[in-house]
């Protein structure tokens, strides 16, 4: 009955019957089955249709449109659910599809979802002569790449137009949001890295990846595709309309301990929890910063819509941060091990009799100095962190002298004073004008009052 019903409507009401089935997630037979109950009890349909406000039929009044670019990787299926999560919230999505995306879902089935076809050609002369790749790079207020292979990276990272994807992305000026998913050794490969540094320096921002099991099995480690709703928020906070005072800028950010090899197995380590970095990420991400948070081992999820780069040692974070200048901003919030093991062993170190083995250490590179003396590349802010635990302001004055940054962040990190691994953080703002000492307050808090007092500072220079 449901198809023969279909058949008979006009091709308007077929068209939004179909969009109003994508939106609810139903198929039109099982629509016309609600709506025609709907008639029968006498409610009438446009209540019915009305009575889902948390799924508005996505129309020409959509607030946002959204290009999506899906990738060839098996997290395509989940791009299925964020065109769903992003309609949900009104926003408009027009997708185009690689050739290799098409392996893992189809253009019918993106297309019944998005409410319209999904776009897989370059040269293809019906839409060449619709929308074709000009417009599609263009009527857009954010592209969004879901999944971000690591061959599409590759591409983007070297300007290469030689599929519909690539085209559109090379030909658009809207700002680009990359959900990258592969393998966690392809993501960890230098050649990965290095496309990633590249278009991050273009001003491209990444949500994810995660770290988890994969779907291959027995592989597990950072590779996973951000979650949808994880997408959808970076996108929100993308198209959120209000003041963005690090827009255009970009900002590094080290977080977290270093790990330093003493064998294999074991490590010289610290207590941060690289709480206070993160949140740092997240405020300057959300104040409209391009953010490269480097991170050391931490137990915390990559944020949202931040190019998050793990690395375990001194000289990998080093190599990090250069791999991510020039930026405008850099904020050394990691407590960096000022020693490590002169000679690692390469085997376990063994007990065999003759006492416990002398370990003789060597300093680890100072990151912040080293980019604070920068001739060609430094950043026009350096912001040093200083872990005291007595003489908290004395101390960091003298930090900020010897290591020739411009504002150093002091906190107390004594027993009594609690910041490391805690929630909330007391510090003190220490720049050539003087000492702010602000209120004890979360770490969010501090990360926020920060982000503003940049802002601030590139406001009035
Ligand atoms: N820092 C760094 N590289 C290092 C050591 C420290 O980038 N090898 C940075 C930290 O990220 C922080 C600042 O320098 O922004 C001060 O770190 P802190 O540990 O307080 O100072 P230290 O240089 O280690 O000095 P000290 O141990 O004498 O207090």
């Amino acid at each position: 009955m449901g198809s023969l019903t279909v058949r008979n409507l006009s091709e308007d009401v077929k068209k939004r019957l179909r969009l109003l089935a994508a939106a609810n997630g139903r198929s039109m037979e099982e629509e016309i089955r609600l709506l025609l109950a709907a008639g029968a009890a006498e409610a009438p349909v446009a209540a019915q249709a009305n009575a889902r406000p948390a799924k508005p039929v996505p129309s020409e009044a959509a607030a946002s449109q959204i290009l999506l670019i899906i990738g060839g990787g098996i997290a395509a299926y989940k791009s299925l659910d964020l065109i769903r999560r992003l309609r949900e919230r009104a926003i408009a999505v027009r997708v185009v599809m690689t050739r290799a995306a098409q392996q893992f879902v189809t253009p019918m089935s993106v297309g019944a979802i998005a409410g319209e076809r999904a776009f897989t050609e370059l040269f293809d002369p019906a839409s060449e002569l619709d929308v074709g790749h000009i417009r599609l790079a263009r009527d857009n207020d954010l592209i969004v790449v879901a999944p971000a292979t690591a061959d599409l990276m590759a591409k983007m990272a070297n300007g290469h137009a030689d599929d519909l994807a690539s085209a559109v992305l090379l030909a658009t000026d809207s700002q680009v949001l990359l959900a990258p998913a592969m393998n966690p050794r392809m993501w960890g490969n230098t050649a990965t890295q290095r496309n990633l540094a590249r278009l991050t320096a273009d001003g491209i921002v990444t949500v994810g990846p995660n770290a988890g099991e994969m779907a291959e099995s027995g592989e597990a480690g950072a590779g996973r595709m951000a979650e949808p709703l994880e997408i959808v928020a970076a996108v929100e906070a993308l198209l959120a309309p209000q003041a963005k005072p690090l827009a255009g800028k970009r900002i590094v950010i080290t977080a977290g301990p270093t790990h330093e090899a003493i064998d294999p197995v074991r490590y010289i380590a610290n207590r941060s929890s690289g709480k206070q970095g993160y949140a740092i990420a997240r405020a300057a991400a959300a104040a409209g910063a391009a953010v490269t948070l480097v991170s050391g081992p931490v137990a915390l999820p990559a944020p949202s819509g931040v190019t998050t780069v793990q690395v375990e040692s001194a000289r990998d974070m080093l190599r990090a941060v250069e791999a991510a200048l020039p930026v405008d901003v850099g904020v050394f919030a990691a407590a960096v091990a000022d020693w490590r093991v002169a000679q690692a062993g390469e085997q376990k170190l063994k007990k065999d009799g003759s006492g416990p083995p002398k370990l003789a250490l060597t300093e680890n590179p100072d990151i912040l100095a080293t980019v604070a003396k920068l001739k060609a590349k430094r950043p026009t802010l350096v912001i040093g962190f200083a872990a005291e635990t007595e003489k908290v302001i004395e101390h960091a004055k003298a930090k900020l002298k010897r290591k020739g940054c411009d504002w150093i962040v002091a906190n107390d990190v004594s027993a009594e004073g609690g910041a490391m691994g805690g929630d909330d953080n007391a510090v003190h703002l220490i720049t050539a004008s003087g000492v702010e000492s602000w209120p004890t307050q979360t770490k969010d808090g501090v990360a926020r009052q920060l982000a503003a007092r940049i802002g601030g500072f590139f406001s009035r220079a």
